[in-house]
């Protein structure tokens, strides 16, 4: 009898989908509530519960935490069924709790997953700085050049003017002499006020008005953009970003790099990878969840590495389910 194979395959990403979907319905009642925590509380325990329940064995490599301050989907922690393939898994049950709290736009819940193994654990030290292209950007950007070479290398690969080129960026203090250089290279900036993982996959769709994705962020997101930026045939590269010693030393320990160019396929390295995610707010990328008279609506992406397929799924469920 042939084995089941212990890589993830096409069927996994519409199994996961139901908890982003899950997730983003769950923090529904707290959208513009002012909350944070609890609408973040809520989209833990969707996700989890909807993990259980997927053939698969996902292990946490970014989660909510340590095990001691995590009560779930703690880094380690071993998600899923039991049976079925062995995976990384990555979570950001909302990327956004803040923006969802608030009720403004570009908020989503994200899952991102690949074979065994293939992750990288950058969740010692918790800022870095990226650069995120779509495929035009491939053996054009790098990371080591000045930004304002990168945006005319860009523009003149892409066949775009400068002044069209649309750099999205994260708005922090941190980020502010990278705003200026987008500005004074001619080119324009989408400051985000939250959310560079829907930041960073708007790069590479080219659907979407954003050419790149810059700055320093959550490397947590990081990773979870670069399994998004496989999938799609992007350009990603990360420098992990150390605020203070502790972190420095705490990353050593964890074996990570410094003033060290992480290459997309070091932080993901296999290319089967899969990134899923749904709207919890309205945004550029995705629709956010929204009752329609007894239907509760979501929307989602999921995009598959080995195809390079990328899926938009609507789904409509009976509010009644969910109360
Ligand atoms: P949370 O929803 O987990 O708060 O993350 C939002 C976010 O904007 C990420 O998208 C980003 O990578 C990170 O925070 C930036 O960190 P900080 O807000 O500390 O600058």
């Amino acid at each position: 009898m042939e084995q089941p194979s212990l890589h993830p395959d096409r069927n996994l990403a519409m199994e996961l989908v139901r908890a982003t979907e899950a997730a983003a319905i769950r923090s529904y009642p707290f959208i513009g509530r002012g909350d944070k925590n609890a609408a973040d509380g809520a989209a833990v325990d969707a996700m989890r519960a909807f993990l259980a329940t997927v053939s698969f064995q996902g292990k946490v490599v970014i989660g909510e935490g340590e095990k001691d301050d995590a009560p779930m989907l703690f880094n380690g922690e071993i998600v899923g069924s039991g049976e079925g393939p062995e995976t990384d898994i990555a979570v950001d049950p909302i990327d956004g709790t803040s923006l969802t709290a608030a009720g403004r736009m570009n908020a989503i819940s994200v899952i991102a997953v690949s074979d065994r193994g293939s992750m990288l654990d950058a969740s010692a030290v918790y800022k870095m700085n990226k650069l995120v292209t779509g495929p035009a950007g491939v053996g054009v950007v790098d990371i080591r050049d000045s930004l304002s070479q990168n945006i005319r290398e860009y523009a003149k690969a892409s066949g775009k003017a400068t002044e069209e080129v649309l750099v999205a960026i994260l708005d922090r203090d941190y980020n502010e002499h990278l705003i200026e250089e987008i500005r004074s290279a001619g080119a324009r900036t989408r400051l985000l006020r939250d959310g560079d993982v829907a930041g960073g996959i708007q790069a590479a769709r080219e659907s979407s008005r954003v050419d790149m994705c810059v700055g320093i962020g959550g490397s947590p997101e990081g990773i979870v953009t670069a399994c998004g930026i496989r999938a799609l045939g992007g350009h990603m590269q990360g420098i992990l970003h150390p605020r203070e010693q502790f972190e420095k030393d705490q990353g050593l320990k964890a074996g990570l790099k410094f003033d060290y160019v992480y290459e997309i396929d070091e932080m993901v390295s296999s290319g089967n990878t899969f990134f899923i995610a749904t709207g919890v707010t309205d945004g550029a990328m995705l629709e956010g969840v929204k009752r329609k008279g007894n239907r509760v609506v979501t929307e989602s992406i999921a995009i598959r590495g080995k195809s390079q397929t990328v899926r938009t799924i609507r789904a409509e469920y009976a509010l009644e389910r969910w109360s």
